[in-house]
C-alpha cells in the first residue's frame, strides 16, 4: 500500500444517533448492537425533521478560478447541469482564453487539428486552417463564452491570492486581488461553498534563475509573455528551451534575427504530423472553399470530425516500454528527423534523444529542424552557467553576447498551485512541491485531495489520459464535477472530500502502472532510456508521473462516467449529522405547486430509450 505521509484526513462521516433521548427503544437497541455511537456524538443535537420538500436544494456558491478552456467550459456546462447554481469565475486577465489569451508569440498555433481541439457540443465548421493560429483559437473560445452567456458569471481581472478552509462553516474563504485599477489594486474576501481550480498546467510560466540574470542589460522575456515592442530585425537573439514553445518560436524568428543562439540542453523528439497530412510544413494547411462548404452539411462534417479525431483515441500502444509501436515510432521519427536536417550533417549526431518517443510530449515542430540547419542559427547543447550584463556563458566557459534573450522555458512543472490553499494546517502550495509534505501532487483521480473538502480540480495533475483531446477531457471532468455538485446541494451535504484510503490506493495504482510506460523511461544505465525530464514527471528524471492519468483518454472517460461515492467522506448540514435529513418533510416540490406536472415519467413511448429510461436527474 502506497500510504502517503502527512496528516490523516479527518474522517468526518457521522454515526447514526438514533434517538439519543431513548424515545425509540428498538432503534436504540440496533445502535448499541453495532456500537457506532461515541461519546462525542451524544453531544450532538437530536435529529428533527427539516420542513422542506426533498427536492428543494440548498443554495451554494461555487467559485471557479481561471477562464481558459476549462473555466469557459465550466461556465457553459455547470449552469445547464446544476441549474440555478450561484457561479462565479475569477480570471486574473482582462478576457477569457487562458493559454490562448496570453501566448501571442510569433508562430503560436495548435499542433493538433483545430477540428479536434474544440468543444464537442458547439464545433466550428469553418476553421480557416488545419492547425489554427493562436488568434483564431482565442476568438473561437471567446465566441463560445459569448454564445453561452459565460460572461455573466465572469469576474475579470480578479486574481485569487489565497484560499483557507473554514471547517465550522464548511466554506472556503478566498482572498481576491482586484486588478482593474493597476495603481491601487483592491483586496477583498469572499466565502464560497465549493472552490474549483481551473488554473491550467502552463499558466505559471517561469524564467530561469541563473546567476547574473538580473544584471543582464539587454531585453529578456518569456515566450508566454512576448514583448511585442521589441523588433528582432538584425539583432543577436538567444532562444532558451526546445519544448513545444521553443520549437514554434525558432522558425518564426530565424528569418528575422541576425543570429539566433538556440540553447537546448536536452534533445527532443520531433514527431510526424498530428494531422491528416504526413510531414508538417511551416506553411498553413488552408482548407479549400469546397471543403469549407462541404463541412456545412452536418452529416459530412460529423464524418470528417470522427475520421480525424479517432486517430487521437488510437495511439495508446505507443506509450508502453519496448513495444513494437514505440519502437516503430523511434524508427519513423529518427528517419524523419534526419531527413529534415539534410542540409547540415553535423547536426545528425546531436538531435536524436536518448529517451523513448513519448517520454515527454512530442510535437511536429514544423520548420524547426530546417531552421536549426540555417547558417544564422547556433545549436548550443552545453548547459548555461551564468549570465553577464551582455550575454550568456555556458559551462565550457564560452561567452556569447546577445541583444535579446527569449526564454521558452515553460512553466512550474511541480503542479503545486502558485497561491496558498490551506486546510487542516496544510498548504498545497508547499505540500505538493518536491521538498514539501507530500513531495508530489497527492490527489484522488486528478480531482481532489484528502483533507481539502469542497476543493476540486479541472485540468490539474493527472487530469488527461494519453491521447484524446484536451476539450473532450475537460468536458468529461466538468460533467463528473457537476454530479458532485448536484449531490452536495441536494443531499444536505456540508462538505465532501476523497478519503485518504481511496487516494492511497490511487497512488499505489499509479506507482505500479507507470513503470510500464515510457513516461518513466529514465534508467540511466540502459541506452535509449535516459534523461527524460518534462512536465509529466515534475521536471525530474525518475520523478513521480503526474502530468498524465495512468490510462488512455478513453479509459479515463469511462471511469469518470460515474463517481465512486464510496471513496468520498461527507459531513452534513443538519446539526444532528443525520444523513437523511435532506428527505425533508416527505413531500416533493411539485406536489406543493399548483399546476405542476405530476407525471414527468410519462412520455411518448417512441421517444423512450430503455438504456436511459428513468435515469435522468432532471425529470425524477
Ligand atoms: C503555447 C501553448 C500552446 C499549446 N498548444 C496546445 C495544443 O496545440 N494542443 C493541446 O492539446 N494543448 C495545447 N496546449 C496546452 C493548453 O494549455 C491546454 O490545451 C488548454 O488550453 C488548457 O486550458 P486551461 O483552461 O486548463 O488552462 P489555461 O488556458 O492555462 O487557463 C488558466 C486560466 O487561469 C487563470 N488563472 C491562473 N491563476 C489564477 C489566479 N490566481 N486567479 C485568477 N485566475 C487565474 C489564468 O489567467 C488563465 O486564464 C498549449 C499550451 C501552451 C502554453
Ligand atoms: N501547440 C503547440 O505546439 C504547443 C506550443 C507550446 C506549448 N504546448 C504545450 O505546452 C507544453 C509546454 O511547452 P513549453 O515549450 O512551453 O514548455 P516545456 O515543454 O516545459 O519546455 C521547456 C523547455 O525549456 C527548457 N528549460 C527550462 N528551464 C530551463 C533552464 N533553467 N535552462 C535551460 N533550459 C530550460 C527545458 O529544458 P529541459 O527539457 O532540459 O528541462 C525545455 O526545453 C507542451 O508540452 C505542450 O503540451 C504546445
Amino acid at each position: 500500500m502506497a500510504a502517503v505521509k502527512g496528516p490523516q484526513a479527518v474522517h468526518t462521516e457521522l454515526p447514526i444517533l438514533n434517538g439519543q433521548n431513548g424515545a425509540l427503544p428498538a432503534k436504540e437497541a440496533v445502535t448499541q448492537a453495532v456500537e457506532t455511537t461515541k461519546s462525542d456524538d451524544l453531544q450532538r443535537p437530536a435529529f428533527e425533521i427539516e420542513e422542506h420538500p426533498i427536492d428543494q436544494v440548498r443554495p451554494i456558491k461555487v467559485g471557479v478560478i481561471g477562464a481558459g478552456l476549462a473555466g469557459i467550459t465550466a461556465g457553459i456546462l455547470f449552469p445547464a447541469k446544476v441549474p440555478g447554481v450561484d457561479l462565479r469565475i475569477y480570471e486574473k486577465n482582462a478576457d477569457v482564453g487562458g493559454t490562448w489569451f496570453e501566448n501571442t508569440y510569433p508562430g503560436v498555433r495548435c499542433d493538433i487539428p483545430a477540428h479536434v481541439y474544440q468543444s464537442g457540443f458547439s464545433p466550428n465548421t469553418q476553421w480557416t486552417e488545419e492547425f489554427a493560429q493562436g488568434a483564431e483559437i482565442r476568438s473561437y473560445w471567446q465566441g463560445l463564452a459569448r454564445k453561452y452567456d459565460v460572461y455573466k458569471y465572469l469576474r475579470l481581472q480578479q486574481k485569487i491570492e489565497r484560499a483557507v478552509w473554514q471547517p465550522e462553516k464548511g466554506k472556503w474563504l478566498v482572498t481576491i486581488q482586484g486588478l482593474k485599477d493597476q495603481q491601487t489594486p483592491r483586496r477583498y474576501e469572499e466565502e464560497l461553498d465549493v472552490l474549483i481550480n481551473a488554473i491550467g498546467h502552463f499558466n505559471a510560466w517561469k524564467l530561469p534563475d541563473y546567476e547574473g540574470i538580473n544584471s543582464y542589460q539587454g531585453t529578456l522575456f518569456h515566450s508566454s509573455n512576448w514583448n511585442h515592442e521589441v523588433d528582432l530585425q538584425g539583432k543577436r537573439v538567444a532562444l532558451i528551451g526546445n519544448g513545444a514553445s521553443g520549437l514554434q518560436v525558432l522558425p518564426s524568428i530565424q528569418p528575422i534575427a541576425q543570429h539566433v543562439d538556440h540553447y537546448a540542453r536536452n534533445r527532443t523528439w520531433v514527431a510526424d504530423s498530428f494531422g491528416t497530412t504526413g510531414v508538417r510544413r511551416l506553411e498553413p494547411n488552408l482548407f479549400s472553399e469546397e471543403q469549407l462548404e462541404s463541412f456545412k452539411d452536418p452529416d459530412t462534417y460529423l464524418r470528417y470530425r470522427k475520421s480525424v479525431e479517432e486517430g487521437y483515441f488510437s495511439r495508446f500502444g505507443a506509450v508502453f516500454k519496448n513495444t513494437p509501436e514505440n519502437q516503430e515510432l523511434r524508427e519513423k521519427w529518427t528517419k524523419l528527423m534526419l531527413s529534415r536536417i539534410r542540409k547540415d550533417s553535423t547536426l545528425a549526431d546531436k538531435i536524436i534523444p536518448d529517451f523513448p518517443p513519448n517520454c515527454r510530449r512530442p510535437t511536429p515542430g514544423p520548420g524547426y529542424l530546417e531552421a536549426l540547419g540555417q547558417e544564422n542559427v547556433s545549436y548550443i547543447q552545453t548547459p548555461i552557467q551564468r549570465f553577464t550584463p551582455t550575454g550568456i556563458v555556458t559551462t565550457d566557459g564560452v561567452e556569447r553576447p546577445v541583444d535579446i534573450v527569449i526564454c521558452a522555458t515553460g512553466a512550474n512543472v511541480d503542479h503545486a498551485p502558485p497561491f496558498s490553499i490551506i486546510a487542516n494546517n496544510v498548504d498545497l502550495k508547499e505540500a505538493w512541491t518536491h521538498d514539501g509534505l507530500y513531495g508530489f501532487p497527492y490527489n484522488y483521480l486528478g480531482m481532489a485531495t484528502p483533507g481539502f473538502p469542497n476543493l476540486l480540480w479541472i485540468g490539474g495533475p493527472h487530469s488527461t489520459g494519453q491521447g484524446g483531446s484536451v476539450p473532450n477531457c475537460l468536458e468529461n471532468q466538468i460533467t463528473y464535477i457537476a454530479k458532485l455538485l448536484r449531490k452536495l446541494r441536494a443531499q444536505g451535504i456540508k462538505s465532501l472530500a476523497p478519503s485518504k484510503a481511496a487516494t492511497d490506493d490511487f497512488v499505489e495504482y499509479c506507482d505500479t502502472f507507470y513503470p510500464r510506460t515510457v513516461w518513466t523511461g529514465n534508467d540511466d544505465s540502459t541506452p535509449g532510456q535516459k534523461n527524460c525530464r518534462s512536465w509529466y514527471n515534475g521536471g525530474r528524471p525518475g520523478g513521480r508521473i503526474h502530468g498524465l492519468f495512468p490510462g488512455s483518454a478513453s479509459h479515463l472517460n469511462y471511469l469518470r462516467r460515474d463517481p465512486r461515492w464510496e471513496d468520498w467522506e461527507y459531513t452534513y448540514t443538519n446539526p444532528s449529522g443525520n444523513r437523511f435529513a435532506y428527505f425533508g418533510n416527505g413531500w416533493t416540490q411539485r406536489e406543493l405547486e399548483k399546476g405542476a406536472d405530476l407525471t414527468p415519467h410519462l412520455n411518448r413511448p417512441d421517444t423512450i430509450d430503455l438504456r436511459t429510461y428513468l435515469e435522468g436527474w432532471w425529470d425524477a
